[in-house]
């Protein structure tokens, strides 16, 4: 097998595998914040992510009498999460100390039917936003406790919990606070590293080309 010495090196390229995240929020209000953030998160990816945004509109309430064959809707978003994502992306808001309807939904049609769990073994990060003073951190609690029966592997840090969303907007919905930029690109760039790590990849593969021969 050929040697690699400095001589032979003729070139060095770094290769880094493309990761496509899917993206959802558990508020359906057009101004949402948890909206914004994910919005926000579009514009703050590592390169080579790309992030895809899903709308929960439109997605019924579950019945279980439905499940053999669900709704459009959900297949949909059932086929998004398993074909069409290596990661999952929630930003969502805290309802009564919890996860609101709207996104417990979402779930629950998603991990059915019994065996058919969309979620099974995604890496997954979440972020919360609440015109709070917690930030919506008990939703997030709540949800990491879902991930263990759905079986995803979600980043443990850094908590992207934003408290008084009202402040940290501007009037267009751009997130214009910078410590909570800084916090969601770290959280992003986390997700992709955890994806890869998962995946067995090293986050960047250095390719050297060689003169064959010498
Ligand atoms: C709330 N809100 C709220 N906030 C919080 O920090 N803890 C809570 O338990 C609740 N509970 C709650 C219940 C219900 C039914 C509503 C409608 C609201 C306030 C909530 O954080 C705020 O409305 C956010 O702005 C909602 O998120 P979006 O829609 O802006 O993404």
């Amino acid at each position: 097998m050929q040697q690699i010495t400095e001589s032979n090196i003729i070139g060095e390229y770094k290769l880094e595998n493309k990761l496509k995240i899917l993206g959802f929020a558990g508020s359906l209000r057009a101004g949402s914040y948890n909206k914004a953030l994910l919005h926000a998160a579009v514009e703050l990816l590592p390169e080579g992510v790309t992030l895809e945004i899903f709308d929960l509109l439109g997605i019924p309430a579950f019945n279980q009498d439905l499940e053999s064959d669900m709704p459009t809707k959900v297949k949909e978003f059932k086929s998004k999460i398993r074909e069409e994502s290596d990661a999952i992306l929630i930003a969502t808001p805290e309802y009564n100390f919890s996860v609101p309807g709207v996104l417990k939904n979402a779930i629950d049609w998603a991990s059915r039917p019994y065996g058919d769990n969309s979620f099974d073994g995604k890496p997954v990060a979440i972020m919360s936003a609440s015109i709070g003073m917690l930030g919506g951190a008990r939703a997030q609690y709540h949800l990491r406790q879902m991930f263990v029966f759905l079986n995803m592997y979600p980043v443990n840090g850094p908590e992207v919990i934003v408290m008084f969303a009202q402040d940290k907007f501007d009037a267009n919905d751009k997130l214009v606070d910078d410590n909570t930029r800084k916090f969601l690109t770290q959280l992003l760039q986390n997700l992709a590293n955890w994806t890869r790590r998962l995946r067995g990849e090293r986050s960047i593969l250095l390719c050297r080309q060689l003169r064959l021969g010498s």
